[in-house]
């Protein structure tokens, strides 16, 4: 347990010391943190074009879902696959899946939450994929679906989870219940965790997939979204200190992943979406500011008791109005400015998440 307070990580700046004091404090995982950290933030930085990208050709990767595949589904540009994130004063380091699965081998882990944990863990599944391209790959499908890198023994899975907490049919509709999370049965006995939910707190109207919000004994018809999410996100965060193990469990939560359908947002007030844009935005600040959930994941992971890592990923990505499906998004309707092409910014935030574990 010692390494618990060392792994604090709500905050991203990581003391080379206090790792390096973990060491003697623990075995196992800890010693996989107390090197190669040389980065303060690896969330403040810029976009730089790099020949070298992207880190794997969505073509020779087997489980890229249609709807991530930009390339296949005729997107006509290929600017947007060759940025690599930058941070401020530090090298991200290079991704190296071989070393991934040694550190992992035996190894269980899972992405829980919404399609944009679906996109990430695509994402780190091509990246593995892309080291190990001859060795043995099981998918299986389901809940959860499953890739195993079978010589390695490592299982990296996803559990489709859109709002972390529960939806359940009564006989007045669907409800959301705030303070119930069920399905939480189902992560437990992991070696890490990378958790999501956001998106679908937003939804109204038919893509609202619930009748009524119930808090405690109080059922509503609806109730403002951040306070709603704050709520949620609560009863998670209360999860996850009175479940989780943190010598067994690594814990991540992924952070907000902006949408661009307001140009205003990056200074070309007639977009009302990312159709056609080529390019990242330059410099390290975005025109339209946080994301007000950021604030309600900030509040609540400070207050947690367990080592939760955040990934803040949301000022980089909201960098990328280049880097979504629009309409090249297989037979998904509409234009999608919401996920993230593969190969593409996914695999930076996975760089991060391997930065993290190293
Ligand atoms: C994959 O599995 C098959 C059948 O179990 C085996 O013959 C083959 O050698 C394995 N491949 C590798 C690269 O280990
Ligand atoms: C937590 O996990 C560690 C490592 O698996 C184990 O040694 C320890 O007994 C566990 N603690 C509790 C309270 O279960
Ligand atoms: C961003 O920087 C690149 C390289 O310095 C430059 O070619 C491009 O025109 C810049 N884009 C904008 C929108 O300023």
């Amino acid at each position: 347990m010692e390494w618990q307070t060392p792994w604090r990580f709500g905050i991203v700046y990581v003391l080379l010391s206090v790792l390096v004091a973990s060491l003697h404090t623990s075995s196992g995982l800890s010693s996989e943190l107390a090197s190669g950290v040389s980065c303060n933030n690896l969330f403040q930085g810029s976009w730089v074009y790099d020949e070298s990208y992207p880190l794997y050709d969505s073509a020779s990767c087997p489980f890229v879902d249609p709807e991530f595949d930009c390339q296949r589904y005729g997107r006509p540009d290929k600017m947007y696959l060759k940025f690599k994130w930058n941070p401020n004063g530090c090298e991200l380091p290079r991704f190296d899946g071989r070393d991934f699965l040694e550190r992992w081998r035996g190894k269980k882990m899972m992405f829980v939450g919404d399609s944009i944990s679906f996109n990430q863990w695509q994402s780190l599944a091509c990246m593995l994929h892309a080291a190990v391209p001859n060795s043995n790959i099981t998918y299986k499908k389901g809940t959860p679906s499953t890739i195993t890198f079978e010589e390695y023994g490592v299982s990296v899975m996803f559990y489709r989870s859109t709002y972390l907490v529960d939806i359940v049919s009564e006989s007045t509709g669907r409800v959301l219940k705030l303070d119930s999370i069920q399905s939480g049965s189902a992560w437990l006995g992991f070696d890490m965790l990378i958790f999501n939910t956001w998106h679908w707190w937003t939804h109204t109207g038919k893509s609202q997939p619930w009748d009524y919000v119930q808090d405690g004994a109080k059922i509503y018809k609806d109730m403002d979204r951040l306070v709603a999410f704050n709520k949620g996100l609560s009863t998670w965060a209360n999860w996850v200190d009175s479940n989780i193990n943190s010598t067994a469990t690594k814990v991540f939560f992924q952070g907000i992943s902006p949408t661009h359908y307001q140009g205003a947002d990056w200074g070309e007030p007639k977009a009302t979406n990312c159709y056609e844009q080529k390019q990242p935005l330059n410099g390290s600040s975005y025109p339209g500011g946080p994301v007000p959930a950021q604030s309600v994941v900030n509040s609540v992971l400070s207050a947690m008791s367990k080592p939760v890592y955040l990934l803040d990923i949301t000022l980089l990505s909201q960098l990328r109005k280049d880097a979504h499906p629009s309409k090249y998004s297989g037979d998904h309707p509409g234009m999608d400015c919401s996920h993230w092409c593969l190969s593409g910014l996914p695999d930076t935030w996975n760089q991060i998440l391997y930065a993290a574990l190293i």
